[in-house]
């Protein structure tokens, strides 16, 4: 960036406060916000005439407000694609972290040395995973990469998307299409979120929907806390009406409720810090991609990530 660009760089990494984002689109002709920095209307509204370009170090933009940006001419691009396999191989951890109880099994040896007795039959039992159902909610890349994973360890796929994926993907995966989340949601063992955010997705997952999975069954959220009613999740779990889960996003980030902390100390879910993409190949590439965007539209043309209004 520094060496095509007069850029000022966020070396610290420490999210940007309100008035450094007011100061920032006052002043920049480009804006690299990531997922943290919260892009509201009233903010682009702030923006001076400079500001062209959001482009975000992100593969989701439900943190921008596209059509905001559109109506003052400011374009928007994204950085998809470079962090499927990424956070498909952490959604896999979680969907094998929760029943296999990986987390539990690893604060035993680090938190109660010599607390171990030893191999016994009937000590820290979990779930098999082979042979259950995976109810894949969102078959887009991620989901697609995660149901990859998924049919490898031996779970069958069902998914329920907007749209059916095309016949050749389906058949490869043995996948089941469900036109209603709700009658797959009953039907499987673990449900996996990997759906975009928009205002159709907000509490897609709402307290009527978790209570018709199965008392035995698993959720696991890499794709955004918004999409999962977190309250009536925490319900479900307290109440042993849901198994377990894994979060890697939550509704109101970076705070965490403290009951899913409470939760996370009873074995019931595995909590991660937003890590899906946190990979050092990964975040290269994203930057690449930003670096790219940003260039082809100095050029004058239309940046190949570009996100349409509308959109969200
Ligand atoms: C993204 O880029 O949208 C991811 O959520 C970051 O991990």
């Amino acid at each position: 960036m520094r060496e095509l660009f007069d850029a000022e760089l966020n070396i610290d990494d420490v999210p940007r406060t309100q008035p450094q984002l007011v100061q920032a689109v006052k002043t920049a002709d480009v804006l690299v916000p990531t997922v943290t920095d919260r892009i509201d209307a009233a903010l682009i509204e702030q923006a001076g005439p400079q500001l062209k370009l959001i482009a975000s170090f992100s593969n989701g933009f439900d943190h921008i407000d596209v059509d905001a940006a559109a109506r003052r001419g400011i374009t928007v691009t994204n950085t998809p694609n470079v962090l499927t396999e990424d956070t498909a191989d952490m959604t896999m951890a979680l969907i094998l972290a929760v029943p296999r109880r990986l987390a539990e099994g690893s604060r035993v040896l680090t938190e109660k040395p010599g607390a171990w007795a030893g191999w016994s039959p009937t000590w820290m039992l979990g779930r098999r995973i082979w042979g259950k159902r995976i109810g894949i909610i969102g078959m887009g890349r991620i989901g697609t990469a995660v149901a990859r994973r998924a049919k490898a360890f031996g779970l069958s796929i069902h998914y329920h998307n907007r749209k059916r994926i095309n016949p050749a993907t389906e058949e490869e995966l043995e996948a089941t299409y469900w036109d209603s989340l709700d009658q797959m949601l009953a039907r499987v063992d673990i449900v996996s979120v990997n759906c975009p955010s928009t205002p159709a997705t907000y509490h897609l997952m709402s307290a009527r929907r978790l209570a018709l999975m199965q008392p035995t069954s698993y959720i696991v959220n890499t794709a955004r806390g918004g999409i999962i009613d977190e309250m009536a999740l925490i319900n479900c779990l307290r109440e042993g009406r849901i198994a377990g889960a894994g979060l890697d996003v939550f509704e109101n980030e970076p705070a965490v409720n403290p009951k899913l902390v409470k939760l996370a100390e009873q074995g019931k879910v595995v909590l991660l810090p937003h890590m899906g993409s946190a990979t050092i190949e990964g975040r290269i590439d994203m930057g690449d991609k930003v670096i790219i965007n940003i260039r082809t539209f100095f050029d004058g043309h239309r940046p190949p990530n570009r996100v349409l209004p509308g959109r969200t």
